[in-house]
């Protein structure tokens, strides 16, 4: 089979190109990605030579970049998007572009190249806040109610894909998955962030008052998920993926990682002002992927989360690259004034 994966230089999209050649190898794959920050082809380095994989540096925005390589695959799995929603609080408008524009034209391009299969990745952030210390868990029926400019852009786009298949039976299906953490993850997000600022002697800042609940997902988990979804989803359904059966908070996140790492939690942690319209609570109630597909989390939080830290370890260059360029800009605006 012939893949385009788009976003495939950013955190999850690597690890999904990672994870398919290695599990599918007979399969090729053509990864498009504008490489904006969060891109970095440096996360597929070791495949830069592999004759199954492709390179397209373009923007999913442009119709003629997207139909040259729609046109050469039997399946589209799609990543790209903008991913942060601090930086969707700063700066909302390029979340529309990639997220809702660039959505339609990979869809527009399936549609008129024969109806191409289609995989969206989305997140569990469309569909709003939970209430604190109650067993609500988000799934496949819950109404979408999104807050943040990221949240809202990332509905528009799964709406448009169902809009898609409804109108034009193009064969999507649809993932809304929860908070992924693992290698390569952009150190502008909290698990990253962490575990980075405290290799450098840096303070761990925590929003509010640190009882946020994510539901946490080991990315390799999710890779596996989205392959069972490929192969034996349903066409036109969705399906939740998370990783958690229990409530963690941020701060109980961060005091993990601050024991895992051996250092003190009270001298590495700094509370700072909170963020606008922060989403109370996550969580993903998993049981159709795991009574349809027989899917379920084989990472237990713990020990995914010791080998993210022994892999941010193993490699401080990468992220050190990252830390020492446009990000300490975006670090100094969003976080100075907060402290
Ligand atoms: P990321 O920010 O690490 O990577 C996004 C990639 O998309 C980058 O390589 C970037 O260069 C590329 N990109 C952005 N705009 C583009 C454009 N217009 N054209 C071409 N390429 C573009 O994001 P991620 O964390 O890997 O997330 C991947 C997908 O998973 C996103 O759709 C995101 O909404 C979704 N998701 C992420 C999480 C998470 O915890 N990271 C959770 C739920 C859902
Ligand atoms: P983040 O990793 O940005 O993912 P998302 O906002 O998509 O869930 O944040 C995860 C949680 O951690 C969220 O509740 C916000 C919080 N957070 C902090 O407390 N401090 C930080 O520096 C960051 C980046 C996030």
């Amino acid at each position: 089979m012939k893949l385009l994966v788009t976003g495939g230089a950013g955190f999850i999209g690597s690890n999904f190109i990672h994870y398919w050649l290695r599990t599918h190898p007979e399969d090729t794959i053509i990864n498009i990605d504008k490489l904006t920050y969060a891109g970095n082809i440096e996360n597929l380095a070791s495949i830069q030579d592999d004759p199954r994989y492709t390179f397209v540096k373009a923007d999913i925005c442009d119709k003629n970049a997207v139909e040259k390589v729609v046109k050469q695959v039997d399946l589209i799995v799609h990543f790209a998007a903008e991913s942060h929603v601090d930086r969707s609080i700063l700066d909302p408008e390029v979340f529309v572009k990639s997220n809702v524009m660039g959505t339609y034209t990979l869809l527009e391009s399936a549609r008129k190249n024969g109806n191409i299969r289609f995989h969206h990745i989305s997140t569990d952030e469309v569909f709003g806040a939970l209430k604190l210390n109650t067993r609500a868990k988000f799934s496949e029926v819950t109404p979408y109610d999104p807050h943040s400019p990221y949240s809202a852009s990332k509905a528009g786009s799964d709406h448009l894909v169902r809009a898609y298949f409804d109108t034009f039976g193009l064969p999507v299906t649809i993932t809304n998955c929860s908070n992924n953490f693992g290698p390569y993850h952009f150190p502008e997000k909290m698990i990253p962030l962490a575990i980075t600022n405290i290799i450098e002697g840096l303070q761990v800042p925590i929003y509010g008052d640190g009882l946020y609940v994510r539901d946490w997902l080991y990315v390799e988990d999710h890779c596996r998920a989205v392959d069972m979804v490929i192969g034996k989803g349903t066409i036109g359904q969705t399906y939740c993926i998370g990783g958690m059966s229990k409530d963690v908070s941020n701060k109980e996140v961060v005091q993990l990682i601050c024991e895992l790492m051996g250092v003190d939690f009270e001298a590495s942690a700094k509370y700072i002002k909170d963020r606008p319209g922060h989403d109370r609570r996550y969580a993903i109630d998993w049981s159709k992927i795991k009574k349809e597909l027989g899917w379920e989390p084989q990472h237990d939080f713990k020990t995914a989360l010791s080998h993210t830290i022994q892999w941010y370890r193993d490699n401080e260059s990468w992220w050190k690259r990252i830390k020492s360029g446009e990000y300490r800009a975006y670090y100094q605006k969003q976080y100075q004034a907060k402290s």
